[in-house]
């Protein structure tokens, strides 16, 4: 439908996590008197930041080296890491992280005052901040949300982003987005802007089971895949080797056991009480996340059982009480008391190492356009992303947005009329997306399992009743965008790398697929 209502903006952000609220803030201190619009589908503490738990990484311990962090880095990407990307995270992340405490953020400290710095999977030293324990991205978000709304930076909530507008030469000139019950923005409207960033977050609901809250639907990709930018790597989604087994058939978002707990001492055992990652890895249970994702997925094969277990009972109570609360009160909340049981897991969707494809300013391929955090491809995750990299890939690259289109200022022209709009889906189709995907395209893929879900796919598009313009139609046909990528993606890559695991394929191939697969979308598909 024609926007009924327009807006203007300097800079439109679409998204509201670490990533978004950090370029909002960063421009508004470069340039006070510049018209920064946030818009964000839901409210603006929705989305993936505030389920963090683990921390975030970085270089703060004197001892530690940005050196040793780049290495870490590397060998989690297993070849596919962009080594500048990483040099660029590792040397600017302990200043990002400094300015995110000057925001307001307050992480755990010793007695002494000195920061509290855990250990996660495929990192070799202590370098992971934390807050309220397990609650890291729940202060992150409240501190930049705070910061947000003591400013002068503006929001729209509850705004779905639909398609970008472009001029005549191609370049990003805003989105059109869906508001519903914003008073004068209600429905369908325009936002014209200089420059666009991308921060829409992750895409887990592709999935049946995923530690993503149900707004992550890859909206931005799924957008850019429309507008024509170019979409890096999507075959590599990580699974997060620890998530709380609820039981057969157990959907949406389930419950994150942070690696942190194994940071701090716990380990994996299976139905025996046997450890299984000694041996495995020199790392062994820290081993890097796809390591222990697929080591579990064998011992679960092995023994005909759905999950694992996670044995942190040597914590004591008041250790898990402490340390972890937010786990230890959800464990409890589905009758699981790891102070004397070990908690049954499994692995679960957690994070799109791929994503739009950036520069080091976060420029995509088309002018104007930016992303950052989750839905854009920096090239610091590679094929599989370090632990807690996440959010200070976020704070480091919104920062280089923010100074880019400062130095920048982009200007786009006018809007052409009739940019490309998706045919939607019905929104009853999400579901059977989701089973597919978990049945096909996860942490273990074959081509037989791959082509069958291309196939539902397929078949799942075809829609036989007239499609409302709602929020759940878009996210169908954005799950529906990204799952097809995916699968292609993941069809197309003849080997095992990182999280990418192909039964028919074991192993890694250095010679034929040391290198990344960029996709466009063109009328005829990707
Ligand atoms: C965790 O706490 O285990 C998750 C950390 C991350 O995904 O980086």
């Amino acid at each position: 439908p024609a926007p009924g209502w327009s807006v203007e903006a300097d800079v439109v952000v679409v998204g509201s996590g670490v990533a978004g609220l950090t370029v909002a803030l960063r421009y508004a201190e470069l340039a006070p008197a510049a018209k920064i619009l946030v818009v964000t589908k839901d409210v603006l503490s929705a989305g993936s930041t505030r389920w963090a738990q683990g921390g975030i990484a970085a270089v703060l311990d004197p001892r530690d080296t940005s050196d040793e962090h780049l290495n870490d880095t590397l060998l989690a990407g297993v070849g596919l890491c962009d080594a500048r990307a990483v040099r660029t995270l590792v040397t600017e992340g302990p200043g990002a992280v400094r300015r995110l405490m000057e925001r307001g953020a307050r992480f755990d400290r010793a007695p002494d005052g000195e920061l509290q710095l855990t250990r996660e999977g495929g990192h070799r030293r202590r370098r992971i901040v934390h807050a309220g324990g397990d609650a890291t991205g729940a202060e992150v978000q409240r501190a930049l949300v705070e910061a947000v709304r003591a400013g002068s930076i503006e929001v729209i909530e509850h705004a779905l982003v639909l398609d970008l507008l472009k001029d005549a030469e191609g370049r990003a000139a805003g989105v059109t987005l869906h508001v519903m019950g914003e008073g004068a923005r209600d429905g369908v409207g325009a936002v014209r802007a200089r420059a666009v960033v991308l921060s829409t977050g992750g895409m887990g609901q592709v999935y049946a089971a995923t530690t993503n809250p149900a707004v992550s639907t890859g909206d931005g990709v799924a957008l850019a895949l429309r507008a024509g930018a170019v979409v890096r790597d999507l075959e590599f989604v990580q699974f997060h080797p620890t998530v709380l087994r609820l039981g057969e058939g157990s959907t949406g978002q389930q419950p994150l056991i942070s690696e942190a707990v194994r940071g701090e001492g716990a380990f994996l055992v299976d139905h025996a009480g046997e450890r299984f990652m000694a041996g495995v890895h020199e790392l062994a249970d820290l081993a890097p996340r796809d390591v222990v994702a697929k080591t579990i997925m064998r011992t679960m094969r092995e023994s005909g059982r759905d999950h694992v277990y996670l044995d942190g009972r040597h914590f004591g109570r008041e250790k898990w009480e402490s340390r972890f609360p937010t786990i230890y009160a959800v464990c409890r909340e589905h009758g699981i008391d790891p102070a004397t049981e070990p908690i049954p897991v499994s692995p679960a969707a957690h994070y799109a190492s791929g994503g739009v494809r950036t520069d080091l300013s976060g420029r995509t391929s088309i002018d104007g356009l930016y992303a950052c955090g989750e839905v854009a491809c920096t090239g610091v995750h590679g094929a599989n992303r370090l632990a807690s990299n996440s959010l200070l890939e976020g704070l480091v690259f919104a920062e280089r947005i923010a100074e880019d289109i400062h130095r920048v200022r982009p200007e786009p022209g006018d809007p052409v009329e009739g940019q490309a709009e998706a045919g939607l889906v019905d929104p009853r189709i999400r579901a059977r997306i989701q089973a597919h995907m978990s049945m096909g395209v996860s942490v273990l893929r074959s081509r037989e399992s791959l082509l069958a879900t291309a196939k539902a796919l397929r078949d799942a598009r075809w829609t036989p009743v007239r499609v409302a313009a709602c929020t759940e139609s878009w996210e169908a046909t954005n799950l529906l965008t990204v799952a097809t990528v995916l699968t292609g993606a993941a069809a197309a890559r003849l080997e095992t790398r990182g999280s990418h695991w192909r039964e028919d394929f074991e192993t890694r191939d250095d010679n034929d697929w040391l290198g990344h697969l960029d996709v466009t979308l063109t009328e005829e598909g990707p």
